[in-house]
């Protein structure tokens, strides 16, 4: 009988090639996972290694197989590759096989953790003592993922400096080079910044309680991944409001248990269904090239509400709305106008960024009409939690989002509307014209808008 140790697939493979060349059957080995790094190589019985070719498609399957956390999966990837040597080269086709069956439930598995880990990795940032920031990320997988997974965020964030740390090892991303570390820098875990308090003030603004679909938020999210959502914290306290506004029995929500996920589970699922929040949106096909949805900041309530057109790049990455280029016209303009940001209310029509690559850039792209459409649902609520007295609505696609009309800024910018709240509309040109304008045009798109922040201002007093 063999013993193996091994701990990753470059050393399963190390250490089962000379056995698979050597023919010795699959079960004459006995495969041990180790946390220790060992050497792997054996000696085989021969001594002598034949050349040996896997199928690529098997190779590929097997160093997927090599991430699902089971004590079996060394004796599986190995019994799987020992048959299609030995037994049937077709071996991977024949899907009514005990054990190709579960090498694909195996694998969809791995897919599925790596899917989540896309979805649900929030980077908090952290400043160091001279003032530079990194992004650090805490996240559990179900599976050995990590080297998997982590090439789609070195893709995505490439100008920012991270660390995403799991219970076994962390990813480093510095000066454009990944690297992995084994012990998981949990320090910054619990740490709270800025960034958990927008999701969290979001989610409590867009969350209907009364309609809550527990299903499908267990679908979207679920559950163990969600004590590191900042959140998921709210969940609790928005059961609690369910209950009060919907009549529901104080007693069905045990306080105390509802801390705890599997309360929180049973309590949501006594209430009516509702979809899951605008992190889990997939009402349109945005979300899929989008890091995060960039959800409106500022007071709960305010008597001036901003809707822009759709994140950009940075506020795509930093998960804030107009924080880039336009922001910096844009907070020009407020106080221009004698406003201060902190007291507006700023948001978005669309709410995934809308981009395609050009070289390394990404390039912004208008959204459709149809992406304004599936996205009203947010910006509604948002409209209906903040309740502003004035919404400006800054270029075509906002009007749109706010009106329903789709006219040229010029035609309307000094119409009196108004949004079916009874709020007032201000219609105006986008910062981004002004961006792209010559210098004549941008001087006066620059005075129009000032001038409708100046008239926003009026009609909120
Ligand atoms: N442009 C927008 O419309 N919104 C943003 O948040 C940034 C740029």
């Amino acid at each position: 009988m063999h013993s193996c140790h091994v701990r990753t697939f470059q050393e399963w493979r190390d250490a089962a090639r000379p056995l698979l060349a050597a023919g010795v059957p699959w079960d004459r080995i006995e495969w041990r996972d180790t946390t220790q790094s060992q050497s792997a190589s054996l000696a085989t019985e021969s001594g002598h290694v034949a050349s040996l070719r896997l199928p690529r498609s098997l190779l590929q399957l097997l160093s997927c197989l090599s991430d699902y956390r089971h004590d079996g999966r060394w004796h599986l990837m190995y019994r799987l590759a020992w048959r299609t040597l030995y037994e049937n080269r077709q071996l991977l086709a024949d899907e009514a096989d005990r054990d190709v069956r579960d090498a694909l439930a195996w694998q969809r598995a791995v897919h599925h953790d790596c899917h989540k880990m896309h979805a649900f990795v929030r980077f908090r940032e952290l400043r160091g003592a001279e003032g530079g920031v990194r992004y650090f990320a805490w996240f559990e997988p179900q599976h050995r993922i990590l080297r998997r997974a982590v090439p789609f965020f070195a893709e995505r964030f490439p100008n920012m400096e991270w660390t995403i740390a799991t219970p076994g090892g962390a990813a480093v991303w510095e000066q454009g080079a990944l690297r992995f570390v084994d012990a998981p820098g949990s320090a910054a875990r619990t740490a709270s910044d800025a960034h958990d308090a927008l999701w969290r003030t979001y989610y409590r603004s867009i969350c209907n309680a009364a309609r809550i679909n527990p299903a499908a938020m267990q679908r979207e999210m679920p559950q163990r991944y969600w004590r590191n959502l900042p959140e998921a914290a709210e969940i609790p306290a928005l059961i609690r409001d369910s209950v009060e506004q919907f009549g529901q029995r104080r007693s069905q929500v045990d306080e105390h248990a509802a801390r705890t996920p599997k309360a929180v589970e049973r309590a949501l699922a006594q209430l009516p269904r509702l979809e899951a929040g605008p992190a889990a949106c997939h009402r349109c096909e945005l979300w899929r090239n989008a890091t995060q949805p960039v959800l409106g900041a500022g007071p709960e309530r305010a008597s001036i509400m901003l809707v822009g057109e759709q994140p950009g790049d940075e506020e795509d990455l930093r998960g804030r709305p107009f924080i880039g280029p336009a922001g910096k016209v844009l907070d020009e303009a407020l106080a221009a106008a004698g406003l201060v940001r902190d007291e507006i209310f700023v948001t978005n029509a669309v709410k995934h960024f809308r981009w395609e690559p050009r070289g390394k850039r990404r390039l912004h792209r208008r959204p459709d009409v149809a992406h304004v459409l599936a996205c009203s649902v947010w910006l509604e609520r948002e409209i209906a939690t903040v309740q502003p007295r004035v919404i400006i609505a800054l270029g075509g696609t906002a009007l749109r989002a706010v009106t329903g009309a789709s006219a040229s800024i010029e035609s309307v910018r000094t119409q009196p509307m108004r949004h079916t709240t009874g709020a007032h509309v201000v219609a105006t040109y986008h910062p981004s014209a002004v961006l792209r304008a010559d210098a004549t045009r941008a001087d006066t798109l620059r005075a129009h808008l000032i001038d409708a922040l100046h008239r926003a201002r009026t009609l909120a007093t």
